[in-house]
């Protein structure tokens, strides 16, 4: 059933809500509640920001957020500011969705920004209303924080405070804000829970599961969902490497467990592994937690999930090093993506951009085309050369490395590529190529975890043709 809210009024008695924090998750939370008919104040302490969302402009790339956003900003119930003094004035609930990254020299989360955001509203508000942390925060955050908020606010220990996690991929967001496969809410009280029923009617009315929990274990719901996410990835991984090591074929190997319905397929995709402004730092903060909390022991293997994903990043340097007879200095490579992962221009511990950065160090002439990505990724490596095209970008090439699988590089005809490039070979980083149109094209085609093509033709044909 497909839902339309765009003509929804707000009910009488509705929550006026804020959202601290007009990032990814905030402002996407904000244009996502408007457009299901609260009354919704974003602030961010960046006036930039603000004025971008304000005036129609969604900072970052995210499919269907601008035409969402345009429809909550005319329908007159968003709204933006940088005042605390008006957003504390104003909420009823806030939602407190400020970035928790990775502190520097450390593997533990940064709550800087966090703390700030809930004192300076604590200090403002006169009324009773819940603070909400949507924020990913290490387990026992929402108790410290509890205590704070009392401490400096002038109604004290009226002052509720709650943790609702947030689950949305980027590139889906809005489709994961309104339509969630579940929401968690990590409540002390009764009331607390009422007011996030009352938030979140719409779309608790759609049927979306609901589990009540406490602070603590609503905090961990995140961690623990990110950590599965990217033991999964690792795990398949980590069959890559056997396979290599037996002549194996891992994709095939991953088709094969994907029938089991305990195991699944998704997330299961072998290549590059994770990135993002999430799971790397979430897995690093939950182990640097965990041993704070004296637990180390029960996820200390999440070190070697991350190790695991950034060998991918040096295997695949090896992968083209092979491919180009031992050495990369002076070798031309096309670096097809930057962005951590298709249909995004997020660059954060982006393995694409890993991969670029460190064939470039080893003296290859690197050239980098990602659809969205461009302008983020010369940011932050200016040294990288950068083409506007697809074309542009293999001409000449001595490599070809498909490092984020955007739906252009899928789609691209290995036949036409193949008259732009100086010699026909490609790391297919991603898994994302169909092997057999490459090499029937003349490619040298290799993937981590799979055969080269010499222990492929040594293959009954069903089989090779499965591989493929
Ligand atoms: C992730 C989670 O999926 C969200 O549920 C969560 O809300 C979010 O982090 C967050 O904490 O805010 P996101 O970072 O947008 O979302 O990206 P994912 O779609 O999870 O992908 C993460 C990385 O894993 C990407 O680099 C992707 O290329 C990689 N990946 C994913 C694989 O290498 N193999 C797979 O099979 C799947």
């Amino acid at each position: 059933m497909v839902t339309h809210y765009s003509d929804a009024t707000p009910h009488i008695g509705s929550p006026r809500m804020t959202v601290i924090g007009t990032g990814y998750l905030g402002a996407t939370h904000a244009i996502c509640m408007a457009v299901l008919g609260f009354e919704v104040l974003g602030l961010d302490v960046d006036p930039a920001k603000v004025e971008a969302l304000a005036s129609g402009r969604v900072p970052f790339f995210e499919p269907g957020l601008p035409e969402k956003l345009r429809e909550a900003l005319d329908s007159g119930r968003l709204r933006f500011t940088t005042s605390f003094d008006e957003a504390a004035a104003f909420g009823d609930v806030h939602f407190i969705c400020v970035g928790t990254p990775q502190q520097p020299g450390s593997h533990a989360a940064d709550l800087r920004y966090v703390d700030s955001a809930f004192t300076e509203l604590a200090t403002r508000i006169t009324r009773k209303v819940l603070l909400v942390g949507k924020s990913t925060v290490p387990i026992g955050t929402a108790a410290r924080l509890t205590e704070l908020v009392h401490s400096v606010s002038p109604i004290g220990d009226e002052l509720e405070l709650a943790w609702n996690p947030e689950f949305l991929r980027e590139g889906f967001a809005v489709e994961d804000t309104l339509h969630p496969d579940r929401l968690v809410f990590g409540v002390s009280s009764e009331w607390a829970e009422a007011q996030l029923r009352r938030a979140f009617g719409p779309i608790l009315d759609e049927g979306t599961p609901l589990v009540v929990a406490d602070t603590a274990t609503a905090e961990l719901v995140k961690v623990a969902a990110n950590s599965f996410l990217a033991t999964k990835i690792s795990y398949i991984n980590a069959m890559a490497e056997v396979c290599e090591a037996t002549g194996a074929d891992v994709n095939l190997l991953a088709s094969a467990l994907s029938f089991d319905d305990r195991i699944g397929g998704r997330f299961l995709k072998p290549g590059l592994g994770f990135g993002g402004g999430c799971l790397p730092k979430d897995i690093r903060a939950f182990r640097a937690r965990a041993e704070e909390l004296g637990v180390g022991a029960a996820v200390a293997f999440l070190g070697e999930v991350d190790a695991i994903n950034i060998r991918r990043r040096t295997r695949t340097v090896d992968l083209a090093r092979e491919l180009a007879g031992g050495s990369l200095a002076g070798v031309r490579i096309a670096a097809l993506g930057a962005a951590f992962k298709p249909n995004s221009d997020d660059v954060r511990d982006a393995p694409a951009l890993d991969v670029a950065r460190m064939l470039y160090l080893e003296g290859a002439m690197v050239t980098v085309y990602d659809p969205e990505a461009n302008v983020n990724a010369h940011r932050v490596y200016p040294d990288l050369d950068f083409a506007d095209s697809l074309d542009e970008a293999v001409t000449d090439a001595d490599v070809v490395m498909l490092l984020t699988e955007w739906d252009e590089f899928r789609q691209a005809d290995p036949v036409e590529l193949g008259e732009l490039v100086s010699a026909r070979r490609i790391v297919d980083g991603r898994h994302a190529l169909d092997a057999t149109r490459y090499r029937e094209a003349g490619w040298e085609y290799r993937a981590l975890g799979r055969p080269s093509v010499a222990a492929t033709m040594a293959l009954p044909q069903h089989a090779r043709d499965a591989v493929a």
